[in-house]
Formats: structure tokens, sequence, C-alpha cells
């Protein structure tokens, strides 16, 4: 198969994640015959260092006439100035809007070589293996009144929850079929006790369920998820939010993982098209130093694989790899010290070396 693939690199460690799973994915291609164009584009902190634009358009031509894209972190402290009209985050938000991609798939599973790097009890988290549905393009982060000023001296601010029925209901579509290949469970999640838009949600999201009845499906509040995601978090299957929810519940999610820097992510638009990313940020600390985990990229392009080529034995190669690294004992410098391999023996690796661990088993 032929692939048109976008590399948005991004800030920070972006660049070096991003790097070692165009890696994979090249072995990938050598190893079971197609032909990945890869072309790179800014976006973020650099877009703006570079063009003074976030998200300039060649970028977002790029990604719209390719098959998918791939995209590192972006933000840092150099753009950070609260004051400032541009943001890096700005060229993402951007992206996700402009593509459309409104169901962010965020997968959260414990490889056992891991079961020690979480700071939760082993008992709690071993087996877990849940997926979380993100709204993405509504919600606080695009609703409108959104903004700051000045009365009587007093600054004030405003941002908006917004979502129609459509938004719901596509998004819960979306987790009620991927439940159906995985155990037929499905959790929305919303404060539909305060919030009007909550209350919508349920409303929408009871009458898409209806349509799935070989899907336990059940409501849940936020603040009940957060605090049942680490007391019993193998009670979850899939759970379906909307857009600060599922960022916030994600992050929570992650030290299941045992890292923010294995969980992968896709984010879907109603084709096949996609943009994939680690759920990690850029961590400015760590940039240029080849000591960033790179799992969480490449699982990403796993994703990229499945989602938008449907090339389900190669993804599946790539997830192995990366099983199997771990069980050779690779560690990058997050998940190190934490945990035991058979023989006992952890290599602490840098960003390349783990690529190449990976790269070797495809
Ligand atoms: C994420 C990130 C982004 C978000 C930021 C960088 C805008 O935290 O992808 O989870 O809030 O969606
Ligand atoms: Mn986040």
């Amino acid at each position: 198969m032929q692939a048109r693939i976008a590399v948005l690199p991004g800030d920070g460690i972006g660049v070096e994640v991003t790097a070692e799973a165009v890696k994979a994915l090249r072995k990938v291609a050598e190893a079971y015959g197609h032909s990945f164009a890869f072309e790179e584009a800014l976006v973020g902190g650099a877009a703006i260092d570079a063009t003074g634009n976030p998200l300039p358009a060649v970028t977002l031509e790029l990604c719209r006439r390719s098959d998918a894209v791939l995209l590192g972190a972006i933000g840092g402290p150099k753009w950070d100035d609260p004051r400032s009209t541009v943001r890096p985050e700005q060229g993402l938000l951007g992206l996700r809007k402009n593509l459309g991609l409104y169901a962010n798939l965020r997968p959260v599973r414990l490889y056992p070589e891991l079961l020690h790097a979480s700071t939760l009890k082993p008992e709690v988290v071993d087996g877990v293996d849940l997926l979380v549905v993100r709204e993405l393009t509504g919600g606080l982060y695009f609703g409108q009144p959104s903004g700051r000023w000045e009365t009587n001296g007093q600054r004030q601010a405003v941002d908006t929850m917004a979502y129609s029925e459509g938004e719901i209901e596509r998004v819960v579509r979306v987790a009620c079929e991927l439940a159906r290949g995985r155990r037929r469970k499905v959790t929305s999640v919303d404060k539909a006790n305060v919030l009007s838009t909550s209350r919508l949600w349920r409303e929408v999201a009871t009458e898409v369920a209806a349509r799935y009845p070989a899907i336990a499906f059940e409501h849940m509040l936020v603040d009940t998820c957060a605090m049942r995601l680490v007391r019993q978090p193998k009670y979850f299957d899939v759970i379906v939010t909307e857009n600060t929810f599922g960022d916030i519940l994600t992050d929570e999610a992650s030290v299941l993982a045992g890292s923010m820097g294995m969980l992968p992510s896709a984010s879907l638009a109603e084709s096949n098209f996609g943009m994939y990313e680690p759920i990690h940020g850029s961590a400015p600390h760590r940039a240029g130093q080849n000591s960033a985990n790179p799992i969480a990229t490449v699982l990403s392009a796993a994703m990229l694989l499945r989602h938008s080529l449907s090339l389900f034995t190669e993804a599946e190669a790539i997830e192995r790899a990366v099983a199997e690294a771990l069980a050779a004992g690779y560690r990058t410098n997050d998940i190190v010290g934490r945990s035991l391999t058979l023989e006992g023996i952890e290599h602490l690796v840098g960003t390349r070396e783990m690529g190449d661990q990976i790269a070797a088993r495809l």
C-alpha cells in the first residue's frame, strides 16, 4: 500500500519521539512491502518562531492532502507568557478543529513488565485495559464567548461549555462501536447533577446506547469516575466523555500504565483520516537529551496503521515489538528502576536506543 504521512514534530521532546515512531514505520514499510511517504511541517512554538503563526497554512494543507498525521508535542516556557495572544496550543487546537478530529481515543493498558512502575498497588493495576474516548472539538476548548475584560477595576474572564446533540451523538456512537470489539461495556461520564451540557449529554447518550442492546451502558459522574479510576480501574472498559473531563481523566489514568510516556492516542475524523500523538507534553526540561520515552509515540504510529490505513497485522507487529523490548528489560528514564524483568535485569536506554530496540524487533 502507498500512504502519505504528515509528520509534525512540534516542540521539545516531540522532535525526538516522532523520529523514533518514523523509524518504526519505515521498518514496517520495508518488512511488509508498503511505501510510506513522510513529509514534515512546523506546528506550535517552532512554527511561531519561524512564521509567527502556530498553525501555518502550509502545515494545514499538508495535513489535508495526507492520509494521516503523526504529531509529537507542542509548547514550552519560551511561549508561555500569559499576556501573549499567540500560543503554541492554538496550533494543536486549530488542527483538531480544522481537520474535524472529534473522537480522541486514549487506550490505557499496563504492560506486565511495568506492574511495579505505577505508584498504585500492583494488585490494583494488574490487568488494567481501558479506553477513554474523549470528545475533542467541543466543550470549553471551543465554546464562545471566551475571553477576559475588566469591570470596575475587577479583572474578569469567561469560558463557555457548549454542546449540540450532533456532537454528542457521534462521539458516543464511536465509543459504542469500539466497545463491540472489546468487553462491551461503556461508561458515559458527565456532571449532570450540575451542568446543562451534561444533562443534554446524558439524554443523547442514552438514546445512542439504546441502539446497542449488546452493550452494557451506564452513566457516571465525573468526580465518581476520578475516584473509581484509582480505586478500581479494572472496573472500566470504555469511558466516553466530553473534552475537558477527558483531558483531566486521561492524565490521571496514565498513572495506571506506569508513565505518561506509555500512552498513545488517535484523534479521528468522520473518514479514516486521523492524527496520532502521545498524550504527554513537550517536556522542555528533557528536550534534546535523548532521554524521553518514545513508546507513546511509537504506539501512536501503531494506531495510525490500524485506524487510518487498516493495516491491522502491521499495527499488532509494532505493539508486539514494544512488548518484547520491555520484556527484554529495556527502559527509558521514566520507567526504570521500579520494575523487574524475569532475570531481574533492566537496561537504561535513551530515546534513540529504545527506538532501535523496537525497530529491531519488527
Ligand atoms: C492534551 C493536551 C492538550 C489538551 C493541550 C496541550 C492543549 O493537554 O492533548 O491532552 O488540553 O487537549
Ligand atoms: Mn492533556
